[in-house]
C-alpha cells in the first residue's frame, strides 16, 4: 500500500511527530509513505516525494511541519476534487492520512466519496475539532499562555495594573480558558459567553477594594464583550479585540491598563511531552486502521485513548465549545 500524508490549515505544534509516526509505522508494515507539500494546494500541483525513514529523524521535537502547509480550499477551486482524484491517481496513492482541522475534515468526505480512502487526524490549537478531547498543539499553546503569564503576573503586580493579554479563539474559548485557568487569571473573555466591560470594571472595583492591586485579564479573539465600543476606522485597535479592550478600559474607566497580543508565539516552538505523544498515538492508530481495511474516518482521542470516529459526525459537531461549567470554575479562582 502507499500513504500519502498531508498536513492542512495552520501549523500546531506536535505536527512533526504525527508525520514521523505516519512514516515509522508503514515502514513496520512495509508500506510506501508519500508526503504531500503545502496541503491540498501542493497535492494538486503534485509536489510530493516518498519518504524513507531516515527523512522523519530528528523531527519530533521540532514546532511547524517539515511538509509545510496552506489554505487553499478546494472546495473554492475550480475541479478542486477532480484534481485532487488525478494528483492521488498519478502518485498511485492508495490512502490519504490528512493531519488538520475542521477545514480539513471537510474535504475528506469528498474525496472518499470519489473512491481515495482518507482518514482524518486532528490537530489545531483552537482545540476545536468534535469527536475528541484533544487536537494536536493545544497543549504546548496552553502552556505557552501560562508561562507568558507568570511573567506578566510580577510586572502588572508591581504597578497595580490591568495587564489584558489576547489570545487566539476565533470561535471557541478553549485557549483563553485552559491558559487563563493555569495561570491564574483575573478575568476571561470568550466567544461562547457574552460578558460586559461594565461587568468587568465592577469586578476589577471589587478586587481593588479586597486589595487586589492588579488584575490580568485574558480575552480570545472572538470574545463577545455586549458594550465595547466600535473602534474608529483606520485605528490600530481595529485589529484587535484586546486593543479595545485596553482603550475602551482606560477611556472609559480610567484603569491603567497595558496589553498585548500573544499571536502567532502561541503557534510556533517545540511540542510538549503530551502533543507529542497524542500525534504518535494518533499517526499509529490511523496506519493500523489503514491495515485493517478501515477509511472515511477520523481518530479521534477520548478517555485516554485513541477511536475511530465517523467523519459526518465530526463535521455535525464542529466547532467543539467549551462548556458553561468550564466557565464556571475558572470563575472561581477570579
Ligand atoms: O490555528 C488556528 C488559528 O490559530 C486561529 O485561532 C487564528 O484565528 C488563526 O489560526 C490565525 O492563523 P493565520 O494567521 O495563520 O491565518
Amino acid at each position: 500500500m502507499r500513504i500519502g500524508v498531508l498536513t492542512g490549515g495552520s501549523d500546531s505544534p506536535g505536527m512533526n511527530a504525527a508525520i514521523r509516526a505516519v512514516v515509522r509505522t508503514s515502514d513496520l508494515y512495509g508500506y510506501q509513505v508519500m508526503g504531500i507539500h503545502h496541503g491540498w494546494q501542493g497535492m494538486m500541483q503534485g509536489r510530493m516525494e516518498l519518504m524513507a525513514n531516515k527523512a522523519v529523524s530528528g523531527i519530533i521535537q521540532r514546532g511547524g511541519t517539515i511538509l509545510s502547509t496552506s489554505r487553499l480550499d478546494p472546495f473554492e477551486e475550480e475541479e478542486g476534487f477532480e484534481k485532487l482524484m488525478k494528483a492521488a491517481e498519478r502518485a498511485r496513492i492508495d490512502a490519504l492520512i490528512a493531519v488538520g482541522g475542521i477545514e480539513t475534515m471537510k474535504v475528506l468526505p469528498e474525496l472518499a466519496k470519489r473512491g481515495l480512502k482518507v482518514i482524518g487526524i486532528p490537530k489545531t490549537i483552537d482545540n476545536d475539532v468534535g469527536e475528541t478531547d484533544n487536537c494536536i498543539g493545544f497543549d504546548t499553546a496552553v502552556q505557552g499562555i501560562c508561562d507568558a503569564l507568570d511573567k506578566l503576573h510580577t510586572t502588572a503586580a508591581s504597578h497595580d495594573r490591568v495587564m489584558i493579554v489576547e489570545v487566539m479563539g476565533g470561535d471557541t474559548g478553549w485557549l483563553a480558558l485552559y491558559g487563563g485557568m493555569a495561570g491564574g487569571a483575573d478575568w476571561i473573555m470568550i466567544p461562547e459567553i457574552p460578558t460586559s466591560l461594565e461587568e468587568l470594571n465592577e469586578h476589577l472595583v471589587g478586587r481593588r477594594r479586597r486589595g487586589r492591586n492588579f488584575s490580568i485579564v485574558v480575552v480570545a479573539e472572538g470574545a463577545v464583550i455586549t458594550d465595547i465600543p466600535k473602534a474608529e476606522e483606520g485605528s490600530v485597535e481595529m485589529l484587535s479585540i484586546g486593543l479595545r479592550l485596553h482603550a475602551s478600559l482606560e477611556r472609559l474607566y480610567g484603569w491603567e491598563t497595558r496589553s498585548l497580543v500573544l499571536g502567532h508565539l502561541q503557534r510556533g516552538g517545540s511540542p510538549t511531552v503530551f502533543d507529542r505523544n497524542l500525534a504518535t498515538l494518533l499517526s499509529v492508530k490511523a496506519v493500523r486502521l489503514l491495515r485493517e481495511g478501515a477509511g472515511d474516518i477520523m481518530v479521534g482521542f477520548r478517555n485516554n485513548d485513541t477511536v475511530p470516529v465517523d467523519l459526518d459526525k465530526v463535521l455535525k459537531v464542529s466547532p467543539r465549545h467549551v462548556s458553561r461549567d468550564l466557565y464556571e470554575i475558572a470563575k472561581i479562582f477570579y
